[in-house]
């Protein structure tokens, strides 16, 4: 497997643009198994999730090819299974999202029980629970959910858990319940943008979906669905971490074609600890002041701190003078990149699902990759330490960042991909 390797202490400069969001790509592909049409959707961005979800959906009958850099066109017009084999799941937990869509279409769907993955158990519960409640039969064969239903009727789901709303559980009973007689009202659901994005190709397929990004969405059933063409938003996750780069680094970069809103908790959070944010009318430009200040942080479903940048941001405070506090909410277990940053000489205990980090100097070591953020944030622990850094096992990073090691070059690191 590939490595990256950083020589650090580089200040970043300049400007990189950013690509479309992977976690909003995932559902909206798996929207495209609803109704035989054909669509176009645009700022996919080519990473190894999505490659993984287009295997999926060509081995279930569609017609995926690529129009451009970032275009693909899809036609589902022959999809006629409703399989989803545990050699393509337990590649990537996403994958689950393909079941909302079968059921809905063939009212029949067999998907692989996704495992648990490095960062907790991940069950699926939620999803379940919310599909039996549309009227769905769901029994346990073998490792596979299988799910039969004579027909799907709305309901009023609550489909929050002890760890708050659910993303994808969300799109999933936002898909299953498209064509359910009446009306589907979802309490507790997911405000993520990635799900108004999904709920907005839906709409556009002719689908009755009011609420999007608020906790109460109300889905009406209609008869059929049509083809749609679609732009995906651009990816607040890699914005964050690219913005976390020219921190990091001591540096100034702005990141393009990134909605400010999308990340307002992250950039009130670098406010606070002393970093000068502007907007820049096409995106966000940051600084690090001289004087910066810890932080403590909490993860939260959306709007509040995303989880999904908390392993990059305890990189960023390992450099910050204080102690910092971060208490991961959202899954308590995903601490992975602690142990490998300890070995680059930061300083972190951890309690639970909390953390203490007490900023100091990095020092560059050979360090392992163990999942797609806990591999942004060695990288970007790289960039600010003294010497050189080797990054193993980079295929994580390659799941959700698009070419990460040439636009971090593209800003000035020293950086380059090594093939084993
Ligand atoms: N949960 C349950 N039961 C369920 C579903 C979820 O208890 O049926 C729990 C989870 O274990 C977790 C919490 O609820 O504690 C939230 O999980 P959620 O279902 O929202 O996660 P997800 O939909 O499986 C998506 C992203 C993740 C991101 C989370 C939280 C995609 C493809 N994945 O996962 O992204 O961390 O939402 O925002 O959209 C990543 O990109 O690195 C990544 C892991």
């Amino acid at each position: 497997m590939d490595k990256i390797v950083i020589d650090g202490l580089c200040p970043l400069k300049g400007k990189v643009k950013v690509s479309g969001a992977k976690n909003s790509s995932l559902p909206l592909i798996a929207a495209c198994l609803i109704s035989p049409s054909k669509f176009i959707l645009k700022n996919i961005p080519r990473v190894i999730d999505v490659h993984t979800m287009i295997k999926l959906l060509v081995a279930l009958g569609s017609k995926i090819e690529w129009l451009s850099e970032d275009t693909l066109s899809i036609d589902s017009t022959n999809v006629k299974k409703w399989r989803a084999p545990y050699q393509m799941v337990s590649k990537m937990r996403a994958s689950v999202c393909v079941l909302g869509p079968l059921l809905t279409r063939f009212k029949k769907a067999e998907v692989s029980y996704p495992g648990g993955c490095i960062i907790g158990t991940r069950p699926i519960d939620l999803h379940l629970k919310g599909l039996m409640r549309l009227g769905a039969d769901i029994q346990l064969k073998d490792g596979y959910v299988v799910a039969n239903a004579k027909e799907l009727n709305g309901a009023s789901i609550y489909l929050a858990g002890n760890f708050g709303s659910t993303v994808l559980g969300t799109a999933n009973i936002m898909m299953a319940s498209v064509f359910a007689k009446g009306d589907t009202t979802i309490e507790g659901a997911a405000c993520e943008p990635e799900v108004v994005d999904l709920g907005n190709l839906l709409i556009k397929m002719g689908a009755k979906i009011q609420g999007l990004g608020s906790p109460t969405i109300t889905v009406t059933g209609v008869k059929e669905l049509h083809g749609a063409e679609h732009t995906i938003i651009s990816d607040r996750i890699e914005a964050g971490t690219y913005l976390i780069s020219g921190i990091i680094s001591r540096g100034e970069v702005e990141v393009e074609d990134i909605d400010p809103k999308l990340l307002t908790v992250f950039i009130d959070k670098l406010i606070e600890c002393g970093v000068e944010v502007t907007y820049t009318g096409r995106g966000i430009k940051v600084k690090a002041g001289k004087d910066l200040k810890s932080l403590e942080i909490t993860t939260l479903p959306y709007p509040g701190f995303p989880t999904d940048l908390q392993a990059q941001m305890t990189a960023f405070l390992t450099t910050v003078p204080g102690i910092s506090f971060i208490h991961e909410k959202i899954y308590p277990d995903r601490f992975m990149h602690v142990a490998e940053l300890l070995r680059m000489g930061a300083k972190i205990m951890r309690e639970g699902p909390t953390t203490m980090i007490q900023g100091g100097e990095l020092k560059g070591a050979p360090v392992m990759a163990s999942d797609l953020r806990a591999s942004a944030a060695l990288v970007l622990a790289g960039l600010a330490a003294k010497g050189r850094t080797e990054v193993n096992r980079v295929y994580h990073i390659d799941r959700g960042y698009p070419k990460i090691d040439e636009k971090l070059a593209s800003l000035g690191a020293k950086i380059k991909r090594v093939k084993e």
